[in-house]
């Protein structure tokens, strides 16, 4: 194994002293690098904007953004101004702490405005990805109560809000707008508005974001987060994403995902650096562009991006310079090893795994630049984090046993709780003190992690999440459909692919254009990303004496696996 170890590139940071003892670090250390620590009373806009405009850096670029149409850039300065009046905006209509304001629409600057001004008035901020409709909207914003909703003239027809009663106020960001009762043109109260407001002091474990993500079972839960947490995400944004003052970073997730906030927004912010968005959709051309122009420094995406650039081939790559690139990482599904030796040979780089989870609200388990790789692995838990393989009793196993992978409770951005559902929440933990990520793996005798599955029906496409019970739902909703079953089944760009197994009502056919209806039925009422790429017709779908569809079998069919133990399936 060892042969193929890839030697550390060293950063700043050298973390080898921590390696034997990760639960020796003490996180209020990071505390001290924040103005609120005497005081207690915090805001976490306040710390990844105003406080480095009013500490001699507020000429600094803290945002390139850039699409198809806009060309900008925003000093740390105008970042604050631009907040203050968002949050200006918001504050005239109503909003006030603990408020849910949710954010649907793609990425532009006033997305970020919108987010940080929320913050400020110490609201809650619910990111929506710009891609659901009217079902997926719907489902959170009645789940969540939210009162206030930040969104364009285009996405705002699938909003349902004849059947969501909390929701007072429609903030639409485009040109023209008419306002009555529920809608608020943002454009125009943004640019009369002040740029200064007085920041809502928070406690540090008051609710800052909510991001709904799924589960194998139920509909998409809300994971709430605190401002507590930018301690781990200014300390991973040192240790792990390496960045110094002078970087330039990249993070190319949509804010939509906490990948895109949480190291998006908040780390690089809060590190001070200079941060570039781009919008639009992914392509090899736009996004080696991307680098070329903004000399990015420190760069953060996922595999399947890393993939279809392998994909678009190395003649491409050496279209562009590159040259400023230092540091590259990745996030959201399991990094294959051929991926790595591209980017050693492509880009002359390593590329650095991370492993964390909506829930986790930062990193956990990383290669940092000090560590030497090993392809395939995650890496090792961060110091102040201890991370174990345990039994479904919770007994830790020894090094080698494949198992649950679980992290000891008591770091920093650990979600406070599942909105509406606390008893979701406590179903996290084994034995009291042990989060259970819902993924299997093992440790090897180094401690490094290797990841081995989804232990739940989870699936991960293209490095989102999605919960196939939301699809089946919304399948069973189809007048063809009797019964369905969703798996994720292993695909080489994407990670998984959705597929679903289904079986008829009477009177319907099998046939091609069923499926498309049934697909683009999916697409329409859920998002273009959950919609089933693959559908299989069955006159019946496995099930338990209960009526549960039996998702391993179907699994099991896919693979041309064994099908195991059948003894509670209906005869
Ligand atoms: O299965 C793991 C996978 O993504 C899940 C978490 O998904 P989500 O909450 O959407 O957050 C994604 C980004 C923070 C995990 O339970 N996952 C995440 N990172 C990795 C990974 N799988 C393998 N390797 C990783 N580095």
């Amino acid at each position: 194994m060892n042969s193929s170890v890839i030697k550390s590139s060293n950063g700043e940071h050298n973390l080898a002293n921590y390696e034997s003892s990760a639960s020796e670090f003490d996180w209020s250390q990071v505390e001290k690098q924040f103005s609120w620590y005497n005081t207690g009373k915090v805001n976490i806009a306040y710390e990844a904007i105003d406080r480095h405009a009013e500490s001699g850096n507020k000429d600094k670029i803290a945002l390139y953004y850039s699409d198809a149409k806009r060309d900008e850039k925003y000093s740390y300065q105008e970042m604050k101004e631009a907040s203050d009046k968002a949050g200006r905006v918001l504050q005239d209509i109503g909003v006030s702490k603990g408020d849910r304001v949710f954010i649907f629409m793609p990425r532009s600057p006033e997305l970020y405005f919108a987010l940080l001004g929320t913050l400020k008035l110490g609201a809650i901020a619910g990111p929506l990805f710009e891609a659901f409709m009217e079902g997926a909207v719907k489902d959170r914003l009645e789940d969540s109560g939210a009162k206030v909703l930040v969104t364009t003239p285009e996405l705002v027809g699938r909003v349902p809000v004849d059947e969501l009663p909390e929701l007072q106020k429609l903030v639409l960001v485009g040109e023209n707008i008419e306002e009555d009762e529920q809608k608020v043109d943002f454009l125009t109260r943004f640019q009369q508005a002040s740029p200064s407001l007085d920041i809502e002091w928070v406690d540090r474990e008051d609710g800052m974001i909510l991001h709904y993500t799924s589960g194998s079972t139920g509909k998409p839960k809300g994971v709430l987060h605190v401002h507590n947490a930018m301690i781990q995400h200014y300390q991973t944004a040192k240790w792990v994403l390496d960045l110094k003052d002078e970087d330039v970073y990249w993070c190319t997730a949509d804010p939509g995902w906490v990948t895109g906030t949480s190291y998006g927004i908040f780390a690089p912010w809060l590190a001070g650096v200079t941060n570039v968005i781009r919008g639009g959709r992914f392509s090899p051309d736009d996004w080696y562009q991307t680098l070329e122009r903004y000399k990015v420094t420190v760069w953060y995406s996922a595999p399947t991006a890393f993939r279809m650039l392998m994909g678009a081939g190395d003649e491409l790559l050496k279209k562009y310079d590159l040259s400023s690139l230092r540091h590259v990482l990745s996030v959201g599904e399991p990094l294959n090893p051929e991926v790595i030796r591209w980017g050693m040979d492509a880009m002359n780089h390593r590329i650095h795994d991370t492993w964390w989870m909506t829930e986790t609200g930062a990193m956990l388990i990383c290669n940092y630049p000090s560590m030497d790789i090993k392809p395939g692995s995650m890496g090792k838990p961060i110091p102040g984090v201890e991370a174990a393989i345990v039994d479904d009793e919770g007994k830790v196993l020894p090094p080698n046993s494949m198992g649950n992978l679980a992290i000891k409770k008591g770091w920093p951005s650990m979600m406070k709780t599942i909105w509406n559902r606390p008893e979701k929440f406590n179903s996290y933990f084994l034995g009291g003190d042990w989060y259970v990520s819902g993924d299997s793996a093992y440790m090897d005798e180094e401690g490094y992690f290797w990841f081995q599955g989804r232990i739940d029906d989870v699936i991960m496409t293209a490095g989102e999440r999605v919960g196939p019970f939301e699809i089946e739902s919304k399948l069973l909703e189809h007048p063809a459909v009797a019964e369905a079953g969703v798996i994720g089944k292993p695909d080489e760009v994407r990670g998984e692919i959705i597929k679903a197994f289904i079986s008829l009502r009477d009177g319907y056919e099998e046939n091609e254009e069923l499926q498309e209806e049934i697909r683009s039925f999916v697409k329409k009422e859920l998002a273009g990303h959950a919609a089933p790429r693959e559908i299989e017709f069955r006159d019946s779908l496995p099930k338990t004496r209960s009526g549960k569809i039996m998702r391993r079998v179907l699994k099991a069919w896919e693979l041309d696996l064994p099908t195991g133990d059948l003894s509670t399936m209906e005869k």
